[in-house]
């Protein structure tokens, strides 16, 4: 499996692929709900996110995650602290650690950035993604009710084992 930078000029239309089928089998198969790939877009060409695709033996993209800065209005708080937006594995592929790695390079990589936290938030219930975070060292740092248009959410948060100077 090869791990690298999504291209933003070309690689889209793959992203967007990989996302919906991914999500196809979940609640959250209506990705206008919660997801913009354009903001997404602006997000990498203000250096504000970043976008890892992973690469099967076949020259398969079978996953993707993005993460951006919390928000840089709140300056240093709100850029040393990052969110991923989205993270998807194609399922014939799930279940074999390309999620974990692409969490592990993103993290690296949000590390040589500057960034001092990561964190995610998920529906409260689900729980094999949940699971899924947990394995990854991140910490259950507790629920917002009513946060999504419907229902609650669970944030997970990781440290990146930084500490600002
Ligand atoms: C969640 C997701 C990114 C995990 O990627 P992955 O490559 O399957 O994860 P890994 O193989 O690295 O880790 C597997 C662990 O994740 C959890 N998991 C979550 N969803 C899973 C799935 N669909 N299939 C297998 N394992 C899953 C399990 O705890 C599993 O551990 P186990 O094998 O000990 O049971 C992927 O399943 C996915 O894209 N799901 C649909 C989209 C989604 O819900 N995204 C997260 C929104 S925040």
């Amino acid at each position: 499996m090869i791990i690298s930078p999504i291209d933003v000029n070309k690689d889209i239309p793959l992203v967007e692929r990989v996302v919906r089928e991914a999500f196809a089998s979940t609640p959250d198969s209506d990705l206008s709900d919660w997801f913009s790939f354009s903001e997404m877009v602006g997000s990498i060409k203000r250096s504000q996110g970043i976008c890892l695709k992973a690469t099967d033996e076949n020259g398969e993209v079978v996953g993707i995650i993005h993460a951006q800065q919390e928000n840089p209005v709140y300056g240093r708080e709100g850029t040393e602290k990052w969110v991923i937006t989205n993270i998807a594995v194609v399922s014939p592929a799930s279940g074999k650690g390309v999620g974990s790695q692409l969490l592990e390079a993103i993290e690296a990589e949000i590390k040589k950035r500057g960034g001092v936290k990561l964190f995610v938030h998920t529906n409260v219930g689900d729980n094999r993604v949940i699971r899924f975070y947990y394995k990854n060292g991140y910490k259950n740092a507790g629920t917002i009710l009513d946060y999504y248009y419907a229902g609650s959410a669970v944030f997970l948060l990781k440290s990146l084992g930084k500490t600002r100077d």
